[in-house]
Order: structure tokens, then sequence, then C-alpha cells
């Protein structure tokens, strides 16, 4: 059944994905972005491959009248808020824009909801609410930790999401923590851009294969997996962008609240993504070996069994796939530059 859904951060990397995911899905989508972290061009890219106009909203979720007018004006049924702030050496320079943007865009939000009665939420979650996880791969009833701000953004986030269904049961909640989202859509039309030089690997990966950045630097060989370096779940994002339809539909159909990681269940160390990255592009990717980058958790991978059982959820798209559709999509950006 078709529903009119509000996508903040709808412009972003896995906002765009789930855009595209949701209307192939017969859901009407509204998008309210205000393009601090995403490119003018985005709409018109969804409309290419939607094949429909592109509705959205330039604004910012820290604006409560705006939130309110949507909610009301739009016929909103529900939200998934992506929109948020999200790189984890920021938010030690800049907290309280984390704070700001990230616990007062949600209050805001969901305070515009409550008032409107439109209370069915998919929240962006991450796995670094875990921290330094306890077990791997991590269930989803692991212990919480902060290590950063960004991270203290989210489980406060998850709290004030818990609180609140506590209040009034009417209130349906799906929260997604997310591993490693990479690769980019079908289409080579939209995927991971970012603004300045990336942190994450599969992007800084990507620059190298293009010759924008001349090696990459691999952060630590010496930790205790396989190969020594730093593991991590790899999640396609169009599986990612599946996740939050299947989610956002259990919402609707059961009004039941629901907490899952969304990952693959299986890891790859930082040379595998190379190798596999080099198969995608053949080219040479000339990597050194650097110590390890502070902060850094040696091995993240995801119990995938609970978003399996609760929502059918089970990823499609393997590392080759995530890597041969970034690449198709990096290739194609310069194309058109
Ligand atoms: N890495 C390198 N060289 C680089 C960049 C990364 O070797 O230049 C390594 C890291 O040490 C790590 C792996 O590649 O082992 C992945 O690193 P990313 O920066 O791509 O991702 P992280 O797992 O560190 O962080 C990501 C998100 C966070 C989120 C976290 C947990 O950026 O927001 O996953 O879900 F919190």
């Amino acid at each position: 059944m078709s529903s009119r859904i509000l996508l903040t951060g709808g412009a972003g990397y896995v906002g765009s994905h789930t855009y595209v995911a949701l209307v192939d899905a017969g859901h009407e989508v509204v998008i309210l972005d205000n393009f601090s972290n995403a490119r003018r061009s985005v709409p018109d890219r969804l409309a290419q491959i939607t094949g429909r106009p592109v509705q959205v909203i330039d604004g910012d979720v820290r604006d409560a009248g705006l939130l309110s007018r949507t909610l009301v004006d739009q016929e909103i049924e529900a939200v998934v808020h992506f929109a948020a702030l999200k790189a984890v050496g920021e938010s030690m320079a800049r907290p309280l824009d984390y704070f700001d943007v990230n616990v007062g865009g949600l209050t805001n939000l969901l305070r515009a909801m409550e008032t409107a009665g439109c209370r069915r939420i998919v929240f962006s979650s991450s796995a670094t609410v875990y921290g330094v996880p306890d077990e791997t791969p991590t269930p989803e009833t692991a212990a919480l930790r902060a290590m950063n701000p960004y991270g203290q953004t989210k489980i406060m986030s998850e709290q004030m999401l818990g609180w609140l269904r506590q209040s009034n049961p009417d209130w349906a909640v799906g929260t997604l923590r997310y591993f490693n989202p990479a690769g980019a859509h079908g289409s080579a039309l939209i995927g991971e851009d970012p603004r300045d030089i990336p942190n994450n690997l599969m992007p800084l990966v990507a620059k190298v294969a293009m010759g924008e950045l001349e090696r990459i630097s691999v952060y630590g060989d010496d930790y205790d997996t396989p190969d020594g370096t730093g593991v991590r779940d790899y999640i396609h994002v169009e599986d990612l962008a599946r996740g939050h339809v299947l989610s956002l539909q259990s919402l609707l159909d059961t009004g039941e609240s629901h907490l899952v990681n969304l990952g693959t269940g299986r890891g790859h160390s930082v040379l595998e993504v190379i190798a596999a990255y080099k198969r995608a592009c053949n080219r040479d990717l000339p990597y050194t070996l650097a110590d390890r980058r502070p902060g850094d958790v040696p091995v993240y991978v995801a119990s995938a069994d609970k978003a399996a059982e609760v929502l059918g959820f089970r990823t499609e798209r393997d590392i080759d796939e995530m890597c041969a559709s970034s690449w198709a999509w990096v290739s194609n950006l310069k194309a058109r530059a």
C-alpha cells in the first residue's frame, strides 16, 4: 500500500538510495534536506532514475516551524530520518554541532510529529553505538559505549526514542544500526560523493583508483585479525536501502517497534577491500602500511540474525558488487564533470 513518507536528509548517500527503493515500492516520498553534505544535482538524478518528478523541500531539521508545516501540509504518515552529521573526527573537534544537529534536530522532529499525530519513524543509527564491541559478530543486545560525540548522539537519540515510546505506546520506531555502507546505485547516477577529503576507506580507495590520490594508508597491520588489518562488515547501499523499506513497511503494517543491525554478518579486512577494488577497476592501487588510527576498533561485524527474523532482511550483494558499483559511479561522475 502506498503511504506518504518524509525523508529528512533524503539527498544524502544512504537517503538518496532509500528514496529510490521507497518509490520503487510504491510510496510517495517528500525529501527535506539542507544540502549541507549533498549535491544540488541529486534530485535531478533521482528523477532520472525513477522517471518521476521529485518533491524537495530545502530546509533544516532544526527549523521547528518548517517541520510542523511540512508534516501537516504534505499529509505525512511516516518519517525516515537520515539528516545528521556523521564524521567521527569532526565530532571530536565540534561536539556542540553534533549535539545540536543530531540530538536537537531529532527532538524538534519528534515534537513536530507528536503534534501532527504522525508517530511512525525509521531512525538511522550506527554500529558505532557498540564502541569496542564485547562480542563479534555483535548482537543488538551488546552493551552500548560512546567512543566520541558522534557515537554519543546516536546512543542519546536511541534512548530518546525509547522513552518517547514508553510515554505513548502509539509510537512505532524502527531503529537501524548500520555497519559500513559501501557501493552505489546500479544506474551509476547516485553514490557516495564526499565534499571534503574522505575519511572512510571505500571513497578513499575510489579516489586512488581515479588517480586523484596517490596511495592508500592502511591504518595498522598488527590487529588480531587474519591479515592484521581492520575488519568491517561492508553492506551494499542498495541492500541497506531495502532494509529501510522493510523497516518502514513493518511499522506501517504492525505498529510495533523494532531495533536491528543492518549488516551482512561477514567481515572483510582493509587488504581484502583493496584487492576487491583492484578486481573491479583493473588498475594498480598502491598502498603503504601506516600506524593504527587512534580510536579505531579492530573488528566490527554484525550479527545479522535479528534483522532476518524480524524484517525478513537478508543482504544480496557482496564486496565485489560494492566495489564494481562504486567504480562505475566514480567513473561516471568524472566523465560528467
Ligand atoms: N582505513 C584505512 N585507511 C584509511 C581509512 C580507513 O586503513 O585511509 C581502515 C580503518 O582503519 C578501518 C577500516 O579501514 O579498519 C574502515 O574504516 P572506515 O573509516 O571506512 O570506517 P569505520 O568502521 O572506522 O567507521 C565507520 C563510520 C562511522 C561508524 C563506524 C561504525 O565512518 O561513522 O563505521 O559503524 F561509526
